[in-house]
């Protein structure tokens, strides 16, 4: 089919720490074991910033990566939209560190907080941004330290996490390729089946929040699992629907990387060969709002994504939120 094309997303990188810990690490942490970790979830390891390292500063490493491969200088940057659930400071922003860090003196910086469906709603909002604003040069960025707010002495979430960032630039489309469509969706009727309690204005940082262990992340593992499985597959086949092009036509899938199950299940649901979706799950577990634009990066360094091909990214996170962008490499 013809699209046309208003955004195109024109370079993208990412950044992880490089302290790695494996399955065999956590088994040391917790009553676990490497064969239950990768048979449940598929991963293998996961990279772990060290105490010194904030959200910003994988940001800004992932930041200028993707401005170099854009060819774009930092102060052409208009607009920085920062997606994470673990900003450096409840405020200013995580964008406006970064911002300061790469000299994008002529933009203007904000968070957006959609937990793991972060980028992919900054994705959408580039695109209207560049429809409807006349925005030049924006630079999204998804970046977490979920490290931070990750309980080592509970297995049930301990082993899923890891830290990383991933970032994008967003410009108006040359006419050949760009974002066909993009979805946003939430349920807040779900908000507390994942969440971290503690620390906003429901329950401040005290000394018995810290005792309650409420500035963690609580999530119910079994409940999130089957709400993914129905989000990712129904966003999936509602973009495909919209944009008018058949899971056939499809050159990859690249799904949030919480859990090789939840993908496996979204490629059944629109009858896309298991080869035609880009996992990297064993590598870095789930990096949250950064498992997308890290897997998008690996993909395209792979081989995985050719120009001309359309990509489909989906992703689910907590709010429940979900996200959906395709696009035409
Ligand atoms: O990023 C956004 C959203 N996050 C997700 O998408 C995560 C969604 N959920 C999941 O991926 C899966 O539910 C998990 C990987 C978290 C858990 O897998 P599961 O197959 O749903 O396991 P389960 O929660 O049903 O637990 C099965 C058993 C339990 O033991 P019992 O009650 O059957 O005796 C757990 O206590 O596995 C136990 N278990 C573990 N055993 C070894 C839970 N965590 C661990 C562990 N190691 N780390």
């Amino acid at each position: 089919m013809e699209n046309e094309f208003s955004s195109m997303i024109s370079g993208f990188s990412f950044a992880v720490p490089e302290k790695i810990l494996t399955n065999f690490d956590m088994e040391k942490l917790v009553d676990t074991n490497d064969e239950w970790i990768r048979s449940r979830t598929g991963m293998q390891e996961r990279h772990i910033a060290d105490e010194s390292t904030a959200t910003s500063d994988l940001g800004t490493e992932a930041a200028k990566k993707a401005l170099a491969k854009a060819g774009v200088k930092a102060t052409d940057v208009d607009v920085i939209i920062f997606a994470t659930a673990t900003p450096d400071t409840p405020f200013p922003s995580t964008g406006c560190y970064v911002q300061r860090n790469i000299g994008a003196v002529n933009a203007a910086a904000f968070d957006i907080s959609a937990a793991c469906s972060g980028f992919l709603y900054g994705l959408s909002m580039a695109d209207a941004l560049i429809k409807g604003g006349g925005y030049k040069n924006i630079l999204i960025i998804g970046g977490e330290t979920l490290s931070k707010i990750t309980d080592y002495t509970d297995r049930n979430t301990c082993v899923l996490f890891g830290d990383g960032a991933g970032a994008a630039v967003v410009q108006p489309s040359d006419g050949t390729r760009g974002i066909i469509h993009t979805l946003m969706k939430s349920d807040g009727r779900l908000v507390d089946l994942l969440n971290m309690p503690g620390g906003g204005s429901r329950i401040p940082a005290s000394h018995e929040s810290i005792d309650q262990r409420l500035h963690y992340i609580k999530m119910e593992g079994q409940e999130v699992f089957k709400h993914a499985v129905t989000a990712m597959g129904d966003a999936a086949v509602e973009s495909l629907k919209k944009a008018g092009i058949s899971s056939d036509e499809l050159g990859l899938l690249i799904p949030h990387q919480a859990n090789v199950r939840i993908m496996q299940a979204t490629a059944r649901r629109i009858k896309l060969p298991i080869e035609k979706v880009f996992m990297n799950v064993h590598k870095y577990g789930n990096t949250s709002a950064a498992s997308i634009p890290i897997a998008l990066t690996e993909a395209q360094e792979e081989g995985r994504l050719k120009e001309g091909d359309y990509c489909l990214l989906v992703s689910f996170g907590g709010g429940f939120t979900t996200g959906a962008v395709l696009f035409k490499m």
